[in-house]
């Protein structure tokens, strides 16, 4: 794999983060009955999450000598104040989240980058904690 190879990857993984902070965002505004409470301020922990994760994923495309999408993915983001149908999105999108940065760690791996890949290995273990939350929170 080549570094443009690498970096359209880790743009991918950038438009998702851009995506999921958009999306809980609006969640968080939007979560309507008892459960607000609770989730309202969860979706702005996830807010804050993506933000993080964006910022380790645009700096690894500097460091790699890339251009850093300012674009979110323009994957569909349901609107409704369904904390139920919230929870199913927001599964989805972690799911999407954890694939992407699966994908991305062994390309990481080829050009051994240490660094890099500690970096992405923690963002790709905070998807999986989230998938098995909204797991948990769905059943
Ligand atoms: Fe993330
Ligand atoms: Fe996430």
């Amino acid at each position: 794999m080549t570094n443009a190879g690498i970096l359209s990857s880790l743009n991918k993984a950038l438009g998702w983060e851009l995506r999921a902070i958009a999306m809980y965002a609006h969640y968080a505004a939007y979560v309507s009955g008892i459960h607000r409470i609770n989730l309202a301020t969860h979706f702005n922990n996830e807010v804050t999450e993506s933000i993080t994760h964006a910022a380790t994923v645009r700096s690894a495309i500097v460091k790699l000598g890339g251009e850093a999408t300012t674009e979110r993915d323009s994957t569909e983001i349901v609107h409704t104040s369904d904390f139920n149908i919230m929870l199913k999105e927001a599964y989805k999108t972690e799911m999407t989240a954890s694939e992407t940065y699966r994908e991305i760690l062994p390309l990481i791996d080829e050009i051994d980058d240490r660094e890099l890949y500690d970096a992405l290995e923690v963002v790709y273990f905070d998807e999986l904690r989230s998938v098995e939350e909204l797991r948990m929170m769905l059943m």
